[in-house]
């Protein structure tokens, strides 16, 4: 189970307009990576790290509500991290996400 972190500030990290419906977004917010996936307009964050062997996953696909790691195929469900399918095991964190104006926030853990 990943560790969570009491959650600290939001933070401005894209706009709508980068994450377009159907497409995946890595940003990074202070040393941390997060993949921003926009699923039919709604916005979802996780860590933009592969829990097989830490690769990005915003190099990845965005199907429905699973995010495909491009490096070795794992899945991970976009809503709770959850890895779906091997070779990845352990989920991935994820954060709460706000929308403001045309803009994404994300609620930082550092
Ligand atoms: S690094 Fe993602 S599946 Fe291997």
């Amino acid at each position: 189970m990943v560790e969570q972190k009491d959650p600290k500030d939001w933070t401005r990290v894209a706009t709508l307009d980068q994450c377009l419906p159907g497409n995946l977004f890595g940003v990074q917010v202070g040393s941390l990576k997060i993949v921003l996936a926009n699923v039919d307009g709604t916005i979802y964050a996780l860590e933009d790290q592969c829990s097989h062997q830490d690769l990005p996953l915003s190099d990845g696909y965005l199907e429905d509500d699973q995010v495909e790691c491009i490096y070795h195929g794992a899945r991970f469900n976009i809503c709770t991290g959850t890895a779906t399918s091997l070779p990845a095991i352990k989920p991935v964190a994820t954060f709460n996400v706000d929308i403001r104006g045309g803009d994404i926030y994300v609620q930082s853990v550092e």
